[in-house]
């Protein structure tokens, strides 16, 4: 996305109408270690997107922001229009993305801008064609379980148990890749017919503890998750929620798949990618 050259000639060789734009660089962590890294990638090559787009006349563009750009959240659930503050290098990348939208809005309101701010995507598609299975240690919460699962790891460490939440461990809004997916394009849908910028919440309402991921995992795919608790990662949050009115009443977009459907379809890419 950095190479404006070879961008021109994708823009040249397509009909392009409207872009979704969800390249970045996207580990917290190393975002710390590597800010630099993180603040090259991820703005350089959204300029150079939007400079692209602009020199087409394509001014239609959906971006996959996060609930990072929250923060530690005041008020739960969390709406669009909550107060935003950021606590890492990726983070600040999200929101810079964000605030650069909002001026080429401003300079042309011709354009039509969706910001799609993701809550904790997890889940494959049904098919087991298409899901996550990285190859080095997992950050994330649902890929760590299912490397514990299969026995490429030895235990799940569990963050801390002492949040003021349910059972003491984090809480966060799981949402499917399938309806995550679907949200992207009702939001082409909504952009393509209305001119502005607008922010939306792509989550499903529902906080799940850490603790409660595991048991579902567990007890829906009839396998062994051993776990310790461990510290406190740096920089987590306590709890983490969406509210969902603005998504379901601007874009008539919901999330449909539950809890099962996510720990059932993480579980059933790996086994059947490991046959
Ligand atoms: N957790 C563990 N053990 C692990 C991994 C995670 O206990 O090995 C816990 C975390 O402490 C947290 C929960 O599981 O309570 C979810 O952690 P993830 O790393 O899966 O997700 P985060 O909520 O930390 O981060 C996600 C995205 C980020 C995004 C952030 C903010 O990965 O890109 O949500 O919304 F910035």
């Amino acid at each position: 996305g950095c190479d404006k050259e070879k961008l021109r000639v994708v823009f040249m060789e397509n009909g392009i109408d409207a872009v979704i734009h969800f390249a970045g660089f996207k580990a917290v962590g190393e975002s710390v270690a590597k800010p630099l890294k993180y603040y090259r990638n991820n703005l350089d090559s959204t300029i150079t997107l939007l400079e692209v787009m602009n020199e087409f006349g394509v001014k239609k563009i959906v971006f996959s922001s996060s609930a990072t750009v929250y923060g530690d959240p005041e008020e739960l659930p969390i709406k669009e229009t909550a107060k935003l503050g950021v606590t890492n290098p990726y983070g600040a990348t999200k929101l810079f993305i964000e605030n650069i939208l909002k001026d080429v809005y401003i300079s042309d309101n011709d354009y039509s801008i969706a910001i799609l701010r993701y809550f904790n995507p997890i889940g494959a598609h049904e098919s087991g064609l298409l899901g996550e299975d990285p190859s080095d240690i997992p950050n994330n919460l649902m890929p760590y379980i299912v490397k514990v699962a299969t026995g490429e790891l030895p235990h799940l460490n569990i963050f801390g148990n002492d949040y003021d939440t349910k059972d003491g461990t984090g809480v966060r809004d799981y949402i499917h890749v399938v309806d995550l997916a679907i949200g992207h394009i009702s939001a082409l849908e909504y952009i393509d017919k209305n001119k502005g910028i607008d922010y939306y919440n792509l989550g499903t309402g529902h906080g799940y503890s850490v603790m409660e991921i595991v048991s579902a995992f567990s007890e829906v795919n009839h396998v062994d998750v051993p776990y310790e608790i461990a510290p406190r990662r740096d920089g987590d949050i306590a709890e983490c929620y969406a509210d969902t009115t603005y998504a379901k009443e601007k874009l008539h977009w919901e999330a449909t798949h539950d809890l099962t459907d996510m720990v059932e379809s993480a579980y059933n890419f790996v086994v059947k990618n490991n046959e």
